[in-house]
């Protein structure tokens, strides 16, 4: 015989209450707080330590003003299932003592008091009461929209953890850069909550391309959900435009203009005066490609970058070059200088291209910002290093 301390003690405890003349001679064992996870099956355990003769048992869901039976069973006899909730519900006894029932597929509406109720003779009843508490897992999303760059602290993202039971705990990780963070809780009638947290950056054009992560948690459940994203939505109109002109021997001439941009910039490409012949060159998205033969470049191009917050142009001057003519390729050697005229809503930017075989030029600025100036001597100088 190997019974355990516990055991000794129990049975010492239960002949001392049958010796002593007066006290409860029926004991209900129930588990007093059941914690169970929403569309669990859970099961109710009671049990019933007697020497007296058991005669049925009850289950009743504790409600005012009166109690409410769902399940009785008669020794002997089949369980009965009363009211839709007790048809849900199976009774799990052996026959024996046992009187544990299984409640499957919980709903938050199963939440409350339950009472194991023994009828025994000579005592009459005992009871146990169980309260059962449902927990609900939120589900969890982190939800980007738009955000205009700007010197300001922004929404950048939020996270929400909905209809969750208890309320979630939401914290961020943007892996070293600043950030402050507000929770919005709404209570649901079924008294679930949805927590919103947002982030708060300053949304700068850089901020695109970093990784954040939303952790949601439930310290009592163990639950844990991390949510890892790259940050995407901070627009910005076009900006770093530079035009590329490539010149190798043996292919004809095509021009390139990239600007950087969010959402993804389109480009158009038009002459100084006008739109482009067919047979002058065509555009395909971003580049220029000038036909095979065609020698009549001369002109000033312009590609204009577009994105739904704005817009920005720049410029080459193409020429033929009139110095020693080179091996091959047409005939014609073309050199280009590379200006920029920028439009950024509401900025103009004037320049004149003046006398092309000199590659003198005159710019009049006004209004620049320092960053398109940064651009335009970086173009400048490889329009240059491409007239040498
Ligand atoms: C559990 O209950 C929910 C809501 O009452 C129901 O939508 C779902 O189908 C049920 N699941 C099972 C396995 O019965
Ligand atoms: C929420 O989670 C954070 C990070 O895991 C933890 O430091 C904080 O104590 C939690 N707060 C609550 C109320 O659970
Ligand atoms: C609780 O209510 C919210 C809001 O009406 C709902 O979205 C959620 O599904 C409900 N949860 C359960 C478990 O019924
Ligand atoms: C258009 O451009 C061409 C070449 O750049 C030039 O010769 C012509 O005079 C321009 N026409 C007008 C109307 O400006």
């Amino acid at each position: 015989m190997s019974l355990s301390l516990c055991t000794w003690i129990l049975l010492l405890l239960l002949l001392l209450l049958l010796a002593v003349p007066g006290t409860p001679q029926v004991t209900v064992i129930v588990d007093g707080k059941v914690h169970a996870k929403l569309g669990s099956d859970i099961k109710l355990f009671c049990n019933v330590k007697t020497l007296e003769l058991i005669s049925q048992v009850t289950w009743q869901r504790k409600l005012s003003p009166n109690n409410e039976n769902f399940l009785t069973y008669s020794k002997g006899e089949e369980p009965l299932h009363l009211i839709p909730f007790g048809e849900r519900v199976r009774f799990l006894g052996n026959g024996d003592l046992g009187g544990s029932i299984l409640i499957p597929n919980v709903t938050l509406t199963d939440e409350g008091t339950y009472l194991c109720i023994y009828t025994t003779f000579p005592s009459g009843t005992n009871e146990g009461e169980i309260k059962l508490s449902i927990w609900v897992e939120p589900s969890v999303e982190v939800q980007l929209n738009p955000v205009l760059s700007g010197p300001n602290p922004a929404v950048i993202a939020e996270c929400v953890a909905f209809a969750s039971k208890p309320a979630a705990n939401i914290s961020w990780n943007t892996y070293g850069l600043l950030y402050t963070s507000k929770e919005i809780p709404t209570q649901h009638p079924n008294g679930t909550v949805t927590i919103r947290s947002q982030l708060w950056m300053v949304p700068s054009p850089g901020l695109n391309g970093h990784q954040a992560t939303c952790l949601v948690s439930q310290l009592d459940q163990n639950f844990e959900k991390y949510v890892n994203f790259i940050i995407t939505n901070i627009h910005y109109a076009p900006q770093s435009v530079h035009i590329k002109v490539h010149r190798e021997e043996r292919d004809p001439l095509y021009i390139e203009c990239l600007a950087d941009g969010n959402p993804p910039v389109t480009y158009t490409w038009r002459r100084e005066n006008g739109s482009i012949p067919d047979d002058v060159a065509q555009a395909t998205g971003n580049t220029l490609h000038f036909s095979r033969g065609n020698t009549d470049y001369n002109g000033l191009y312009v590609c204009e970058a577009t994105n739904s917050i704005g817009r920005i142009s720049h410029s080459v001057y193409l020429y033929k070059y009139s110095g020693a003519a080179p091996r091959g390729n047409e005939g014609a050697y073309i050199a280009a200088i590379v200006v920029q005229s920028v439009i950024i809503i509401g900025m103009a930017v004037y320049c004149y291209l003046m006398k092309s075989n000199q590659m003198e030029r005159i710019c009049k600025r006004k209004g620049k910002t320092p960053r398109v100036n940064q651009n335009q001597d970086e173009t400048e100088s490889v329009g240059l290093q491409q007239c040498t």
